[in-house]
């Protein structure tokens, strides 16, 4: 594991104060990543708060277990995805959650470990591997690139990657993998080098199919939708839901979900009266997407993308 620092926490004092946290306070972090942001809990709750730790990376685990040390059993740490809050919430939690932070994305570490196949600069001979639990994942990039049709990489790459190109990409994968398999980041950069797609946009093509294959890889976005849904349901009345996205499509997915538990009621709206009597189960906290400050982007470029949206669970779910 990299000697140097983990992960650098971003929108930090944004996240400790939308938190709302008091001695005492038991504080779910679903991305635990090297435990920046944990350990600032940890201090800003002492000298009783708890922190409950989940990341599916068993090294972001061992990195946090070490940074936390000093806190004792203050600490629970738990390789698990946080898409089973409610699991995690029924085994471990006290009877109360008084907030959850979820800083999606991959941390510094993944992208600078080589061997984890996340990084996009040329000539890595990185590994398309690109799991966030770097082995017990069902499949890696180079399984999805030698074994989807033309659509379906057309699709990945359309939809998490919003890539120019997507169908031409998807075409050359499968003419290439025919005669040889694509299996370092290298031979797909060079693969996508090689077709000139996006060139001259403001995102580097190599950079948004790396993003779009992690995400297929991890089905990212499917454990979104249940970590959000989850949260919401097993915070208690009062209780602080923080989420930073670092794309479009996870910040809409937020934006989303707590809209619809800001109102509840799904029924159609042309229809005159609620017949489904869903009441709204949380409460919006920030009206816009809190982004990063030029000081934090001074120290730390990663943030740039960074979008932190909170709310608060409602009484009344
Ligand atoms: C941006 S980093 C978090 C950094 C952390 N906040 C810090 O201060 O060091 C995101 C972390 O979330 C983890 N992760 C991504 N998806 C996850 C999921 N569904 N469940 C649990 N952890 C996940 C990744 O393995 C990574 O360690």
């Amino acid at each position: 594991m990299a000697t140097t620092l983990y992960h650098e926490p971003v929108l930090l004092a944004e996240t400790l104060a939308h938190l709302n946290l008091e001695p005492g306070s038991v504080i779910v972090d679903g991305t635990l990543g090297g435990g920046g942001h944990a350990a600032a809990i940890l201090e800003r709750a002492a000298p009783d708060g708890r922190l409950i730790g989940l990341d599916l990376d068993s090294d972001a685990i061992a990195a946090a277990a070490d940074r936390l040390q000093s806190f004792g059993d203050r600490v629970q740490l738990i390789q698990a995805s946080f898409r089973r809050l409610d699991d995690v919430a029924a085994e471990l939690a006290p009877t109360t959650i008084d907030g959850i932070v979820l800083d999606l994305g991959v941390s510094s570490y993944q992208l600078d470990e080589a061997s984890r196949g996340f990084r996009f600069s040329p000539g890595a001979e990185s590994p398309l591997d690109m799991r966030m639990d770097g082995v017990g994942g069902p499949t890696t990039a180079a399984n999805l690139l030698a074994s989807l049709s033309v659509e379906d990489l057309e699709q990945v790459f359309s939809e998490y990657g919003q890539l120019p190109g997507s169908r031409r990409l998807a075409r050359a994968i499968v003419a290439r993998r025919n005669s040889e398999p694509l299996e370092t980041a290298a031979d797909l950069i060079d693969l996508i080098g090689g077709l000139g797609i996006g060139r001259g946009r403001r995102h580097n093509p190599a950079t948004l199919v790396f993003q779009a294959l992690r995400i297929a890889v991890n089905d990212e976005m499917g454990a979104l939708g249940d970590g959000l849904q989850a949260a919401i349901r097993v915070l208690r009345p009062g209780g602080r839901l923080v989420v930073i996205a670092y794309h479009s499509l996870e910040d809409r997915l937020v934006k989303r979900t707590f809209r619809q538990a800001a109102r509840g009621c799904t029924c159609p709206s042309e229809w005159p009266a609620c017949t489904c009597g869903i009441l709204p189960s949380f409460e919006i906290l920030t009206r816009r997407p809190i982004g990063p400050g030029p000081e934090e982007l001074e120290r730390n470029p990663r943030a740039r993308s960074a979008r932190l949206r909170a709310g608060t669970r409602l009484e009344a779910a």
